[in-house]
């Protein structure tokens, strides 16, 4: 039975852990200059329906660097853009892959692709969540600080994101606390914050979100798809932005994730971005160690 990774609730927390401690290895690995060929002969297909530097490149990266070979398939270069549908693109992959990496829009179209493909599939960004860049800014506080476990997380700005729902979910498997700092009509659904329980707290103070926190994180204010709202989407978060001042209130070496691409000014000030507490550069380079750990996985079992 092939075990897809479409959402953070696809793996149990021991897996994580076992996940995040086989990052460390391939890190470290990858530092010595040591040639790991674990995934020699196998291929992995990717394919976009959305743009991409950070996921194309890391996942190419990892599967190369682990010996394998890589497909990257733009949907407007493919029969996609001219209507050949999801499952038969899915199942015609299955045929040449090991493993298939998508990245789309709704749910519903990464859910049918799923389904019909006979190999793993990893979300590779969604409406839904964005479940790889979570293990990634996961592993980087882990990395910095130690451990997740018992760590407040502050999430600033846009929490309906894909980001800002794949953190709620996340508290869950990874035993943090999680608070969100929002206007009203940017907060998860009651339905996945019921899920999450007492560990997720809601406020429309941005300070009171921050006060406190070993991390704080944030996501661009329009998301790819959200285009057309960006000027309302600007003028209800701007109270929102991670600036010097609301980092002041966190804890002392409290560290910054932002999964980028980030728009300085806007969600975030370039000092903070740029500064010293900032992490976002090790957080993009531990999406390629990570989805190592997470090709193996899936691809070896
Ligand atoms: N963080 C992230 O997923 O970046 P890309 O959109 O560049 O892949
Ligand atoms: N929320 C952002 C994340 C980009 C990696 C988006 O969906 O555009």
């Amino acid at each position: 039975m092939k075990r897809d990774f479409l959402t953070l609730a696809d793996r149990t927390e021991a897996e994580y852990e076992a996940l995040f401690k086989r990052t460390h290895a391939l890190k470290a690995s990858r530092k010595r200059k040591e040639v790991v060929t674990t995934l020699a002969g196998r291929h992995l297909v990717s394919v976009f329906e959305k743009s991409s530097t950070r996921t194309h490149l890391s996942f190419e990266a990892a599967m190369y660097q682990l010996g394998g070979t890589v497909t990257t398939l733009t949907a407007g270069s493919s029969q996609i853009a001219r209507g050949e549908t999801i499952e038969d693109t899915a199942r015609v992959i299955s045929g040449y892959a090991d493993c298939i990496m998508f990245r789309t829009f709704g749910d519903d179209r990464l859910t049918a692709f799923a389904k019909a493909s006979q190999v793993p599939v990893i979300n590779g960004l969604s409406e839904g969540g964005h479940p790889v860049q979570l293990l990634a800014d996961l592993f980087t506080v882990e990395e910095r600080l130690g451990t997740v476990k018992g760590k407040t997380i502050a999430f600033l700005g846009d929490c309906a994101s894909n980001m800002g729902r794949s953190f709620v979910e996340a508290t869950r498997f990874f035993g943090f606390n999680l608070r969100l700092g929002c206007p009203e009509g940017y907060r998860p659904s009651a339905e996945l914050l019921a899920q999450a329980g007492a560990r997720v707290h809601v406020t429309a103070d941005a300070a009171e979100a921050v006060k406190g926190s070993d991390v704080v994180v944030t996501d661009v204010w329009t998301s790819m798809g959200q285009e057309t709202e960006s000027a309302k989407r600007m003028k209800d978060l701007h109270d929102y932005q991670l600036n010097e001042a609301l980092m002041a209130k966190a804890n002392p070496g409290a560290i910054v994730l932002h999964c980028l691409p980030a728009h300085r000014g806007e969600e975030i000030t370039g000092g903070v971005i740029d500064g010293p507490q900032s992490a976002v550069w090790d957080e993009a380079e531990n999406r390629m160690h990570v989805q190592k750990a997470l090709l193996e996985q899936l691809i070896l079992g």
